[in-house]
């Protein structure tokens, strides 16, 4: 099957002030379509690089990066880009900031304000339409981020440490809702991480980068049946030994000097 992304022997060298920085060197890794990847891996290893080379943001110094087989040589609209802070548009209400990427593709004013409200009502954000995102709290704002996305219906989603900031229930709350949202969709999604249990819990494939410059270490096959229970991930059959296994390649990362 073709992969819904591709990064083949891809390096990337950022210029500096006298020394490049090498972000990414010669990774080479296939995102299957229609599941859940995660890349973890320690923090400056390259990992929003990786995402922002799938969306056409930046281009690669070397080898190459494809969409469903196709070179990405410009911005790639063909997928959807939950970047690492919610960069909600403050000036639009709930409502606004997610009928927003509809009205760009001139979607008719009704229908768009009519999806708008049902995937706010997908996230539980019944009654907050009409809220700015500085009255929303830092939940709900990460809400509107995915569903502002999703709303387009991408094929591929990426989606940049989106929990990163939130407190342990709400993320586990998000988890089961992103969990619903991807049942009903079946979109590829590319989720980046730090967290091992977030890994788990989301996760078909989980790739673990190197220290930078960011390589791929290792693969991982979840092995976690579906549908999973994000509020006792930890009880679920074969949880573990999952950890255990990344832990130790994650750990690796972090102590080698
Ligand atoms: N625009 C840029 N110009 C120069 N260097 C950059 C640029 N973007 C990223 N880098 C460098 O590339 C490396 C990888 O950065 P990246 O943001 O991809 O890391 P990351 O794995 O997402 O880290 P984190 O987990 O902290 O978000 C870092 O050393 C960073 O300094
Ligand atoms: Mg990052």
């Amino acid at each position: 099957m073709q992969p819904a992304l591709g990064f083949a022997d891809v390096s990337l060298a950022f210029p500096g002030n006298g020394a490049d920085t090498l972000a990414l060197d010669r990774v080479s890794l296939e995102i299957a379509p229609g599941k859940i990847t995660t890349v973890v891996g320690p923090s400056g290893c390259g990992k929003t690089t990786l995402l922002r080379l799938a969306s056409g943001l930046i281009a690669s110094s070397s080898g190459h990066v494809t969409h469903k087989g196709a070179l990405i040589s410009g911005l790639n609209t063909g997928v959807g880009y939950v970047t690492q802070d919610s960069n909600l548009f403050p000036w639009l209400t709930a409502l606004g900031n997610v009928e927003f990427p509809l009205a760009v593709r001139g979607v008719p004013r009704r229908e768009r304000l009519e999806r708008a409200r049902h995937w706010l009502h997908l996230v539980g954000l019944d009654g907050f339409e009409s809220f700015y995102p500085a009255q929303l709290s830092g939940g709900m704002q990460k809400r509107v981020a995915i569903v502002r996305t999703l709303i387009y219906e991408p094929d591929i989603v990426l989606l940049d440490e989106p929990f990163g900031a939130l407190d342990a229930q709400t993320r586990m709350s998000l988890h089961g809702e992103l969990l619903g949202l991807w049942e009903r969709t079946r979109c590829t999604m590319l989720f980046i991480t730090h967290d091992l249990v977030e890994a788990i819990t989301l996760s078909d494939e989980i790739v673990v980068m190197t220290r930078r410059p960011g390589r791929v270490k290792c693969t991982y096959t979840v092995p976690l049946a579906r549908p999973r229970d994000v509020f006792q991930i930890f009880l679920q059959p074969g949880f573990d030994e999952a950890y255990a296994e990344l832990w130790t390649h994650f750990k690796a990362e972090l102590t080698a000097a």
